[in-house]
């Protein structure tokens, strides 16, 4: 339904329009039932479409980590993803999308490392350009985020990054200035942080001066969630919508504003009006309004699933040419060895994380794989690795044996004496509970997803379950709180959280440390009862910024003696014609709410990874993570394979590169480097590196590869860096002359030498011979993938303009290209330049804007 905007805001009351200014609960806007305007639902965002349910939700399509999507160097690719993201926005009757992130990675220690793209700015505004166009493509409202530089964690919502306006321009703006000038997105969310000193969220400077009025941007502006912390500033500043509601910051207190003149009607005015615009394309999508939720699952979303996996995997290492695979081999067993390869860690965490609609482990994507070929495939675990203990959720099964899960009851008061203290056996005489769900996990972030009008944020609740093991042996249990409670086992107090319990990483920070405590003697297949009796008083009381029932995270593993599983996944790899070792992180080590320590991997894998290499020198390491860790072992792998979190059908994804049914051709999104200090803005970051709640970003726009140049250090692998089953040459690089306006265009010829089919992604640097000041050696600024039949031979274009050439010059305050000399490098990475020519700008160009 079409509507006029201004005469509707000319018919809402003032009471009325600043209710537009925020949203209902989490995931929806304000409606204003008296005008007949309907409440906008929204999700995350960036990897799937989680709906409005952190707990139970709808399942949902989970694509790779971004990393692993800007990896891929594909627009068509992030341009179907998106398509793909849009149309089960629509099933789950979402308007708006909340993504993608593309905040530069400054550290790959940043917890949120693996939601953006790239390190890189051009290939970050890129992909997000052409992602976002996807998702719009759908109706649905793509929202570019975290506006802006918002690269770590720790003291998130208060910690200034600190950083000169050149850097800023340059590496922390440019994804989101490329984002706007090859895509429309119709919303954007502001950081958390402080920029020089500024909250961003109440920053006239970035929001009003570059974001609107520079660049042009149209569309809506909404906090990141409790992201607004002033009234009459953040809306002056131009903050549209505080999410989420209720409000905190805005209703009742943008009234005093008014009466105070802090704030005219014009400025809600001028807010409203966004909110109403937005609303408009929501209705154009035909996207009904509160709408019941609902998966995708068709063979179309499948392959596309199964191809982002694939397409994301970077070849790092392929010596031997042990891979790919196949039927001429040679191989007939193989053992597939290590955590990574056991679980489907199909995404970071954090808000990014979802209930996938499926998954296919690594291991089940090797067995698939092998089983075409006719071969062995044995698994060792080798090492635990986990942060957490492992969930439960395969494990799981109801009280009353009714299916999988566990029940979740929930009472206002207490259901009995001493609920979560005492030992007695509260299967009888507890008070009814005033409302109950099931759960088929063992992971419940209560932030959502119960009846509120039922149950009281200040609740007491009983996750109840029977528990399952495949094995016989000793298990360690594990349990988190957002809350106070207990955990027993066959009615036995085995973990009390009850009284000052440690605070720790869970729930986004905001929840304790995980205990853990071993029960010995569990047989396989016998089922033993779990309870956690748990309220979450002094969590609201101390947490009270997000308001929510709490949550609980229950976790159990086998205890394996470590040295006994080194020993038996090295005797597997001594046995067998292939070892595949599957590490890495997870979910757990990088996620929201906070950043890791260090580059290391976890636990035993680097001791288990050089022992499976010793045992069988045809060994294949597939390394998960979603940003850069160290491999202390490289020298001795010959095969080395790096996996982000491929989302589904990561398992698959794995299995069509390691049996060449699909020709890697990905591309390092960011440098992997040999040791943390290396990393350019070592050490000024994170929480040893801040200084009094700010953060100098001392290394200026010398970051990622640029970093690693200006001080000639060798990185393990460089940026754009990434192998292929076969070879390429390139030839014949032509520059077109450069136009009064700046544009040109880069021609050049690439074949494929061998007898496979491949994908190549080349890429454009560009250097500036003759600079007034220091710039980094070269900066990517254009790349194609050009797929090639064996032995093809293809002559490529690319154009490019004066943002190539330009820097931000910050006595004029506007961007400038110096006439002068441009060596323009075209490589496979950026330490592979294969071509070089100059061009020639005859003048220098000034402007401002996009
Ligand atoms: C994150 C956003 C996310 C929002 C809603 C915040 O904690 O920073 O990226 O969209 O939560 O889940």
């Amino acid at each position: 339904m079409a509507f006029n905007i201004e005469e509707t805001l000319s018919k809402l009351s003032v009471i009325q329009k600043i209710k537009l200014l925020s949203g209902l609960g989490w995931w929806h806007t304000e409606p204003v039932e008296e005008h007949g305007i309907p409440s906008m639902r929204m999700s995350d965002g960036p990897n799937g479409v989680r709906g409005t349910r952190f707990f139970n939700g709808v399942p949902s399509s989970c694509f790779p980590s971004s990393t692993g999507l800007g990896a891929s160097f594909d627009i068509d690719l992030a341009y179907d993803v998106g398509v793909a993201l849009g149309e089960e926005c629509r099933a789950k009757g979402c308007h708006i999308l909340l993504g993608p992130t593309v905040n530069t990675q400054r550290s790959p220690l940043g917890g949120r490392s693996f939601e953006s793209f790239a390190e890189d700015p051009t290939l970050n505004g890129l992909i997000a350009a052409a992602y976002i166009n996807g998702v719009q493509s759908k109706g649905v409202s793509a929202t570019i985020k975290h506006f802006v530089a918002n690269d770590q964690e720790f003291e998130r919502f208060s910690i200034s990054s600190d950083v000169s306006e050149r850097a800023l321009r340059e590496i922390y703006l440019k994804p989101f200035q490329l984002a706007l000038k090859h895509s429309d997105p119709w919303a954007l969310m502001s950081s958390y942080n402080r920029v020089n000193g500024v909250h961003v969220s109440e920053n006239t400077w970035l929001l009003d001066d570059i974001l609107r009025k520079e660049w042009g941007f149209k569309g809506l502006i909404m906090s990141d969630w409790i992201g607004v912390y002033s009234t009459a500033e953040s809306i002056k500043a131009g903050v549209d919508l505080e999410m989420p509601g209720p409000t905190v910051m805005r209703g009742k207190a943008v009234e005093r504003s008014l009466a105070a003149q802090k704030l005219f009607i014009s400025d809600i005015d001028d807010r409203a009006r966004k909110v109403l615009e937005l609303l408009q394309k929501a209705y154009a999508s035909g996207i009904p309004f509160n709408a019941p939720e609902e998966g995708v699952d068709t063979p179309e979303l499948r392959k596309l699933l199964r191809k982002a996996a694939a397409d994301s995997i970077v070849l790092l290492k392929n010596e031997k040419n042990l891979l790919p695979l196949t039927s001429e081999s040679k191989v007939r067993s193989i053992a597939v060895i290590g955590p990574n390869a056991k679980y489907a860690f199909s995404s970071g965490g954090g808000s990014a994380r979802l209930l996938e609609s499926y998954t296919v482990t690594p291991l089940h994507g090797i067995e698939a794989g092998a089983k075409e070929f006719g071969l062995d495939v044995k698994f060792a675990l080798g090492a635990t690795t986990h942060k957490l203990n492992p969930l439960l959720d395969p494990y799981i099964t109801l009280r009353d044996g009714s299916g999988k899960g566990a029940l979740l009851e929930f009472w206002n008061e207490s259901p009995a004496d001493g609920f979560a203290t005492t030992q007695t056996n509260l299967t009888d005489g507890l008070k009814p509970c005033v409302w109950s769900c099931t759960t088929k996990v063992s992971n419940c972030v209560l932030l959502d997803g119960v009846d509120e009008s039922k149950v009281e944020k200040d609740c007491f609740l009983r996750y109840s379950t029977v528990f399952t093991p495949e094995e016989s042996g000793t298990y360690e249990f594990s349990l988190t709180l957002a809350g106070s409670g207990n955990l027993f086992f066959e009615n036995k107090l085995i973990i009390d959280l009850s009284t000052a319990p440690t605070p720790g990483d869970y729930f986004m920070g905001l929840g304790t440390a995980e205990v853990k405590v071993q029960v010995p003697g569990l047989k396989a297949g016998q089922g033993y009862l779990l309870e956690v009796r748990a309220n979450n008083h002094d969590y609201v009381k101390q947490v009270p910024i997000i308001p929510n029932w709490g949550g609980l995270r229950l976790g159990a593993v086998k205890v394996v003696e470590p040295e006994d599983a080194l020993k038996e996944a090295i005797d597997l790899a001594k046995s067998t014609d292939v070892a595949i070792l599957v590490v890495g992180l997870n979910h757990d080590w990088e996620s929201e709410g906070y950043d890791r320590p260090d580059l290391e991997l976890p636990g035993l894998t680097n001791r288990l990874v050089s022992g499976v290499l010793k045992a069988n020198p045809r060994t294949i390491v597939v390394n998960q993570s979603g940003s850069a860790v160290t491999f202390p072992w490289i020298n001795e792998a010959p095969t080395v394979l790096q996996a982000f979190y491929g989302g589904n059908e990561l398992g698959n994804g794995i299995a069509d590169v390691l049996f060449g049914k699909v020709n890697p051709s990905a591309k390092l999104s960011l440098t992997f480097p040999k040791r943390l200090e290396d990393v350019p803005s070592y050490p000024s970051y994170g929480s040893k590196g801040q200084e009094h709640g700010k953060i100098l970003y001392n290394e200026g726009v010398f970051v990622g590869y640029r970093g690693y140049q200006v001080k000639n250090l060798t990185p393990m692998f460089p940026f754009g860096f990434g192998l292929s089953y076969s070879t390429f040459e390139y030839s014949a690089l032509k520059c077109s002359e450069i136009s009064a306006e700046g544009k040109f265009t880069v021609s050049f010829t690439i074949k494929n030498t061998s007898n496979v089919d491949g994908r190549e992604v080349a890429q454009i640097y560009i250097s500036d011979d003759e600079a007034s000041l220091p710039r980094p050696q070269r900066e990517l600024k254009g790349f194609k993938k050009v797929a090639l039949k064996a032995g093809e031979s293809r002559s490529v274009d690319v154009g490019l303009d004066r943002e190539a050439l330009g820097f931000f010059d910050e006595r004029r305050g506007e961007w400038i290209a110096e006439k002068g000399t441009f060596s323009v490098l075209v490589g496979a990475s950026s330490e592979d330049v294969k071509l070089k020519e100059s061009v020639d700008l005859k003048n220098s160009l000034t402007w401002r804007g996009l």
